[in-house]
């Protein structure tokens, strides 16, 4: 035998045994499991499969990712179906738009939305440019706001610090708003230098005193800012209303800390509620005293539960003075709304649908001659061209998405929000899996996601006959009903106002 046959065999040798090795401790391992889980009590699954029930827990993991790839068919999944999420994946791109062969959509589903064609399309010669629309008229420095689709409330803090600097920049480079959320005004946001809606958030990051309560100057010193158009208080959020957020002490960097005025390090919890406002009355008269300070359109966020609340509203606004104490926009959020983390029974259950609300509240505010004074701004899983369309037919005269960005910035829809692991950089401060977040590339498709929304936006219009997207209305799009009839939304919702006690002025909430 050579020595190249002796070593061979050694080799070979050592080989096999460290095969038996492993073999022999994965058979005492799989003994170990066994024993340890035909004993233990606290899972059946694994008392009663000892080994074998352990595979659940990582398929099931596994599920949450591969999900999407191999199981769920384009319309299927929540909370947003792949057919919607691949819309806005091109639109951010800016790749072709197209689609072949037919519609994935079944159009006699119940809640489908159609819009109405006019025969005589719109010509290409008589297309206009969408219109800007001015909000808070009497206001010493009125916002003119040129995009009808903006960027809806994120915190820096639920967001990073990448996701916040691409959607200011792609935000500006758009001509749209950003709202900076309840997290406060950070560097980042000021990045871009477009416009910013200030959120005064239940915990008044960024404007609070050291008691919590609003602090004058603060709110003077970021009024300061040229880029801060409006302020918004927040009264609910869809996912979450009447809970508060909490950001982890891991998360409060020293920018959040900075940003928010709060300490670094320390778990950062926003109440339930406003302390300070907790009547129709003292909403008013804190949304008189913004305006009042800062000079700049100011109006507030809410989810809605019922309509008498908008009554008591519109009558307190009229016996207060329009000019003076209406809101300059109200923000309704949608029940099905996103969040950073919310309780799952608030996320599933709580708060109306904005497919429900919008065209509620639009009438209550036109009922009580007030829709022209205050803007109505839509927000709740409309990321699409065919949702916002319906929302501006429906009565908004705006749109604000914050899903529909964060799509845009490369989510994946991992639901790992509140998990500080979000895989692509948008909801982590984990700075490795920042690193996958690019803000100037990432800004150029937030730009390009908006630019597509409002062309796609126009070319319904023009299909429906119209010059721009603005000129929309109720007669321009029908609903398919439970019989699989269609029917336009002008005589939908008269009909829901006059039949559902909810949309009846007398209702109790
Ligand atoms: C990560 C994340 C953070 C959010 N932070 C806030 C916030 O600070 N303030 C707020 O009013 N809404 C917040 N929202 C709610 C959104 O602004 C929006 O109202 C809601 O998600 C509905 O829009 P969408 O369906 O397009 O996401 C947040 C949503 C997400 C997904």
């Amino acid at each position: 035998m050579s020595d190249f046959d002796v070593n061979s065999l050694f080799v070979l040798e050592i080989f096999v045994d460290l095969l038996i090795l492993l073999l022999g401790i994965g058979v005492l391992c799989i003994a170990y499991m066994y024993v340890v889980d035909s004993r233990q009590t606290k899972h059946a699954i694994r008392r009663n499969f000892p080994v074998v029930g352990r595979f659940r827990y990582f398929f099931e993991t596994l599920g949450e990712f591969f999900r999407q790839y191999f199981f769920a068919m384009d319309r299927e999944e929540m909370p947003f179906n792949r057919a919607k999420r691949s819309w806005v994946y091109r639109a951010a791109k800016n790749v072709d738009g197209t689609v072949a062969f037919g519609s994935t959509k079944s159009i006699s589903e119940p809640g489908a939305v159609l819009f109405v064609t006019h025969p005589f399309p719109t010509l290409a010669e008589d297309y206009a440019a969408p219109q800007a629309m001015i909000i808070g008229p009497h206001c010493q420095q009125p916002f003119k706001a040129s995009s009808f689709f903006n960027v809806s409330a994120m915190s820096f803090g639920a967001i990073s610090q990448p996701a916040v600097s691409a959607l200011s920049r792609g935000a500006a480079q758009a001509g749209c708003w950003i709202n900076t959320g309840e997290g406060g005004l950070s560097p980042h946001h000021l990045e871009g230098g477009g416009d910013i809606v200030f959120q005064i958030g239940t915990a008044k990051y960024g404007v609070r005193d050291d008691g919590g309560k609003l602090d004058d100057e603060k709110l003077l010193a970021i009024s300061a800012h040229p880029e801060v158009k409006m302020f918004e208080i927040k009264i609910s959020q869809g996912a979450k209303p009447g809970k508060g957020g909490i950001l982890p002490g891991i998360k409060v960097t020293e920018v959040i800390a900075m940003t928010r005025g709060i300490p670094i390090g320390e778990d950062s919890i926003s109440p339930n509620g406003h302390a300070d406002i907790r009547s129709v009355d003292q909403l008013l008269t804190t949304l008189a005293h913004v305006r009042e300070l800062t000079g700049k359109p100011v109006g507030f966020k809410l989810v809605v539960g019922g309509s008498s609340f908008f009554d008591e509203l519109c009558e307190a606004i009229k016996l207060r003075g329009v000019e003076q104490f209406a809101p300059d926009f109200i923000t309704i959020d949608s029940g099905d709304g996103g969040t950073g983390a919310a309780p799952q029974s608030l996320l599933d259950s709580a708060g109306l649908s904005i497919r429900e609300t919008l065209p509620l509240v639009s009438d209550r505010l036109l009922e009580h001659g007030l829709r022209d004074r205050i803007r109505v701004i839509a927000a709740g899983k409309l990321i699409t061209p065919v949702d916002v369309a319906w929302a501006l037919c429906a009565g908004a005269d705006f749109v604000v998405s914050a899903r529909g960005f964060m799509f845009a910035l490369g989510c994946i829809q991992a639901m790992q929000c509140n998990k500080n692991t979000c895989p692509t950089g948008v909801t982590t401060h984990d700075k490795d899996l920042q690193k996958g977040l690019d803000p100037t590339d990432k800004a150029t498709r937030v730009a390009s996601y908006v630019a597509n929304m409002e062309m796609e936006v126009g070319t319904i219009a023009h299909s429906c006959g119209v010059r721009e997207p603005r000129q929309l209305n109720r007669r321009h799009a029908r609903i398919v009903t439970d019989l699989g009839q269609s029917v336009p939304l002008d005589v939908l919702y008269r009909k829901q106002a006059e039949q559902n006690p909810l949309f009846s002025t007398s209702s109790e909430e």
